[in-house]
């Protein structure tokens, strides 16, 4: 290392090629206040890569997988208590408590700063404190953002190489005087000379904050995911939809696919499904026997950042380079795509390993195999799975995989002009009630399901799972701000569309969950949701009929193509069905949120609600 250090000095003397004075200035403060024992400025290089795995194989955070099965992979195992972003955990610091809104938490950015001084004073003591430039959005494109991550997880740096455009390069963009999202990040876990490392450190407290309004982020306590890569949720959704709202852009938790008609016709779509409920399998969607005439190419599967053109149109790019995806669940007959995208290059992390050194989760092959170790280091077989119910993979087990990798990655992912959204689509777990598809009729309306749609809570937060919530734009943990101020940003952002003469993107509601009397899926899902997103290319066109109920339109059976799958009328009408009573209910679900955000909430959507209740009572 060219940066000699000794305890409780670190050198923090930068490298020729870092020439940014605040940069510099920053890392020294922090490094003063947590006290590393060496400092490392990233330079994103494979052999940077290389070097940190092989040390954290040495220091047993890695497992090396077998390179004949899957080459430069990679495989970690958490603290049991560290699986999944801690929500109760996040906070949104902004100095009036009515920016952060009822649906954030809030605390005093003075309070949280002090807190935060005592807990980073030494967190890293011991450990190396990373220097991580990224950039979200392609590199030196005008709508790229720039962050610094500081973190003491080498785990941290190498998934963020692989989920950011990371390195030497941001510094050349950034020069001297460029911007950058300070993000300082520390697993709570400061070791005393001598102490013996753990191999997931990390600490019972936690805190993942936002200050809004200086752009900061600090975490504290977990190394895991969206609590630990900054750039994810919290500087690409919830720092940038502060950002967008002030500059009049969107931050969303929404893939980007393109659909290419049999006839050649390219469309692109946006889609927000809430954690781990499909938009990874949905983006990389391969279309079904007797639909292969057309085509999904994938722009991106978690992020999307949207602005308005000059021409009216809604532009998205991509911010991520690379995907940190669901395991379980993945095979090669739901997500051909996804499997292909792991061949090789990848970190698993809470997946089991098996005998010849590669991975296995539940959902990846219809047989598991004869023995693996578990995701916490435990023998486990079929038999004794069967006993104890203990899984072999975390429920919330993920990769970290490259996105360019991807067999249907779209020509113009890195395209910084972005591609043009022809619909939005929004969708929610919901074992009941939802119907499989739903169109409405104008912006307003759709800003309206948008807003009130629900979900049952998945694996990927921390805390009781399958519970029906409302989770806005599948936005509910990651929108920066006031959630009353968001609707009327995306309403906003409709008339300014409309002043512009634009045709407005359509937009759908989904629900691929719906579940028969049995408790099993009704919905095929998967690659059969082509057939759903066909018919929606259909109503773009103006080709495709519907009909209209209560809350918008939907197909008749006749309007989906069904060549290749044997799907009756009757499984048809279970999942399509509008059941009055059930959405009265449902109704009252939208009524406590409304009375939630009632303070700023838009009098467009309570009108929305209104006729929407009018039309089930006729
Ligand atoms: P995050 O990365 O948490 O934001 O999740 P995501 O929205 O990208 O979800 P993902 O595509 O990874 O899917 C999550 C889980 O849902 C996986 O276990 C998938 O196999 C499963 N899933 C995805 N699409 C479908 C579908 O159409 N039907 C059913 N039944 N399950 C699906
Ligand atoms: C999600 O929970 O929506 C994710 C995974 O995409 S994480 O990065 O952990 O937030
Ligand atoms: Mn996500």
């Amino acid at each position: 290392m060219n940066h000699p250090s000794f305890e409780g000095q670190p050198a923090i003397e930068a490298p020729a090629w870092v020439k940014n004075r605040k940069l510099i200035d920053w890392v020294r403060r922090v490094a003063a206040m947590t006290k590393p024992a060496r400092i490392v400025w990233c330079d994103g290089s494979q052999e940077e890569y290389d070097r940190l795995c092989a040390q954290m194989v040495e220091a047993g955070t890695l497992k090396k997988l077998n390179p004949a099965k899957r080459p430069n992979s990679y495989l970690a195992w958490s603290d049991p208590s560290d699986v999944a972003r801690v929500e109760d955990r996040t906070f949104i610091c902004s100095q009036r408590e009515e920016d952060a809104g009822p649906t954030n938490n809030w605390i005093a950015p003075d309070d949280m700063r002090a807190t935060l001084d005592g807990l980073f004073d030494g967190a890293m003591r011991g450990r190396t404190m990373y220097v991580v430039p990224f950039s979200m959005g392609p590199l030196g494109s005008p709508i790229a953002h720039i962050g610094v991550e500081l973190s003491d997880s080498p785990y941290v740096a190498t998934n963020m190489r692989i989920m950011t455009r990371m390195g030497r390069q941001v510094y050349d963009v950034l020069g001297e005087e460029g911007d950058f999202v300070p993000c300082v990040h520390s697993v709570g876990a400061p070791l005393a000379a001598g102490e013996k490392d753990v191999s997931w450190p990390c600490n019972k407290t936690k805190y993942i904050v936002h200050f809004p309004e200086s752009r900061e982020i600090w975490s504290y306590g977990s190394g895991y995911g969206g609590n630990a890569l900054l750039g994810k949720k919290c500087f690409a959704l919830r720092i940038a939809s502060t950002m967008g709202r002030a500059e009049g852009w969107l931050a969303e938790h929404m893939l980007i696919l393109g659909v290419t008609s049999p006839q050649g016709r390219k469309h692109h779509v946006a889609a927000a499904f809430p954690s781990a409920c499909g938009k990874t399998n949905f983006a990389m969607l391969i279309p079904p026997e007797g639909l292969n005439g057309w085509k999904i190419s994938t722009i991106g599967d978690d992020i999307a950042w949207i602005k308005p053109g000059k021409d009216g149109r809604l532009y998205a790019i991509n911010p991520e380079a690379g995907y940190f995806g669901v395991a379980p669940g993945t095979s090669e007959k739901t997500n051909f795509n996804a499997m292909a995208t792991l061949k090789e290059n990848v970190i698993f992390t809470n997946v089991a390993l098996t005998d010849d050194g590669d991975v296995w989760w539940e959902g990846m092959t219809d047989e598991p195999p004869a023995h693996l170790i578990d995701w916490q280091g435990m023998d486990w077989t079929p038999a004794s799975a069967k006993e104890s119910g203990r899984k072999a993979a975390h429920p919330n087990a993920r990769f970290t995989a490259p996105a360019s990798q991807c067999p249907s990655i779209d020509a113009d992912w890195e395209n910084p002009a972005g591609v043009p959204i022809n619909a939005f689509i929004f969708g929610g777990r919901r074992s009941t009630t939802v119907p499989l598809v739903t169109e409405a009729r104008n912006w307003v309306e759709g800003v309206y399901m948008a807003a009130t749609m629900g979900s049952e809570t998945t694996a990927a937060a921390a805390g009781q799972q399958g519970v029906v919530r409302r989770d806005p734009f599948a936005m509910l943990p990651f929108c920066g701000y006031n959630m009353s101020d968001y609707f009327s940003h995306w309403l906003k952002t409709g008339e300014r569309l409309e002043k512009l003469n634009a045709k407005l993107p359509k937009i759908f509601c989904v629900n691929w969950f719906r579940k028969g009397a049995d408790g099993k899926f009704a919905w095929p899902g998967f690659g059969e949701n082509m057939r759903v997103l066909s018919w929606m290319v259909g109503r773009i066109e103006g080709t495709a009929q519907g009909e209209e109920h209560a809350f918008g339109v939907s197909p008749h059976y006749e309007d989906i193509d069904w060549s290749g799958l044997d799907f009756s009328r009757e499984q048809f009408e279970q999942v399509i069905s509008v059941d009055d009573a059930a959405w009265r209910n449902e109704l009252a679900l939208h009524a406590e949120l409304f009375d939630t955000l009632r303070n700023g909430l838009p009098p467009a959507l309570t009108q929305a609600k209104k006729a929407l209740e009018g039309k089930l009572a006729a």
